[in-house]
């Protein structure tokens, strides 16, 4: 096993989706905290990052996860903005994305933005699995909290599970006129050639077990390798957003997909006038389970490891642009870093 000797860092999952189809309250009931509540005008202006870590994940996804089956250490999930007008922030998080989970509204189907999100997906070869959302708003559902998606189902009458699935194939229609081979994620026995479909709801939890528990498979099975990182070394990662932060001035809020930063590490950040060599001043985290941008909440920590969303506070950073890279500079010539960070 070639991934011996390395750690397993965790694997970044990008939720991409129309506006309105559901992404950060899937995201939401899986936090079980109400950022929904606190957007403004419903839309998510900003790319966020929840950590979950895999204790949580079995907790919620129940007996269908057994924690000893996996060694990674749980998942990161990014949330991005359905709005049309956020294009580049959608291929930011899908960039970064070792995974994604497409949401798509049941009753909706395939609308402008699912194409354009499938569109990154495809671009980036990044393996996705469809959240087919809302179940719970065909009529006549009987919702069964937090249960698995066939066993909710299945206590439908016949009438309601004949609309269901009617929706669901049409999904599974659209995503094969759009050159994908999908089916309902329980037949789907290769997940590199196949799409699963898991029909879920982020209002009753309904098929969020059976959603994590297949994240966490997908990513276990085929991303292991990729996901053996030297976690000791120094970090890269990508600035999400430039911040105001209280008491800290601007600051980046950054998704570290390699290495280590430390609250004292020279960094070089792609800036709008070149790189920006600077050093940190402060390493924020939001609380376990928050948001990354949910402000007020912020510990100060000393270090931070791959995969995690970390806000960075350091002088000079007023010119720092968004999508841009971040690099530790560590033992290495800073120039060399400089040009590293300028090549990308
Ligand atoms: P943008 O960030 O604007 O792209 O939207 P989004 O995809 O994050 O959608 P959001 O989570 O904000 O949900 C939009 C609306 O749909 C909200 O009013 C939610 O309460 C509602 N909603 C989301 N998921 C479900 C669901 O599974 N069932 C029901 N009934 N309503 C849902
Ligand atoms: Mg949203």
């Amino acid at each position: 096993d070639d991934t011996s000797g390395a750690t397993l860092r965790t694997p970044i999952v990008a939720v991409l989706g129309h506006v309105d189809h559901g992404k950060t309250s899937l995201l939401d009931e899986i936090r079980g905290s109400a950022v929904t509540e606190g957007e403004s005008g419903a839309i998510t202006q900003h790319i966020g990052a929840t950590a979950v870590p895999l204790d949580v994940i079995s907790e919620i996804a129940g007996e269908l996860v057994d924690p000893t089956d996996f060694d990674l250490p749980g998942l990161l999930f990014i949330d991005t903005p359905g709005h049309h007008s956020f294009s580049t922030l959608r291929s930011r998080g899908g960039a970064l994305a070792d995974i994604a989970i497409l949401v798509v509204d049941v009753n909706d189907g395939f609308q402008p933005q699912t194409l354009e999100a499938v569109d990154i997906l495809s671009r980036t070869q990044t393996p996705f699995i469809v959240a087919a959302n809302k179940i719970d708003t065909t009529p006549g559902w009987n919702p069964n909290p937090h249960t698995p998606a066939q066993q909710t189902i299945d206590a439908q009458t016949d009438r309601v599970e004949r609309d269901l699935n009617e929706n669901l194939y049409e999904l599974i229609g659209d995503l094969s006129d759009n050159g994908f081979s999908a089916d309902m994620y329980w037949r789907v026995q290769d997940f590199q050639n196949n799409i699963g479909v898991v029909p879920v709801s982020a209002e009753t939890g309904e098929g969020i077990p059976d959603l994590l528990t297949v994240m966490m498979g997908l990513s276990q099975r085929y991303m292991k390798e990729e996901m053996a990182v030297d976690v000791g070394g120094p970090a890269a990662g990508t600035v999400l957003e430039v911040t105001d932060t209280q008491g800290f001035g601007k600051t980046v809020d950054a998704i570290i997909y390699d290495g280590t930063i430390r609250s004292d590490d020279r960094i070089v950040v792609g800036g709008v006038e070149g790189p920006i060599v600077t050093e940190v001043r402060a390493l924020l985290r939001p609380r376990p389970l928050e948001e990354i941008r949910t402000e007020g909440q912020f510990e100060q920590v000393d270090s931070v490891a791959a995969a995690d969303g970390i806000k960075i506070a350091a002088p000079d950073l007023d010119d720092a642009m968004a999508g841009a890279p971040i690099r530790v500079v560590g033992d290495r010539d800073v120039d060399e870093v400089v040009e590293e960070v300028q090549a990308e």
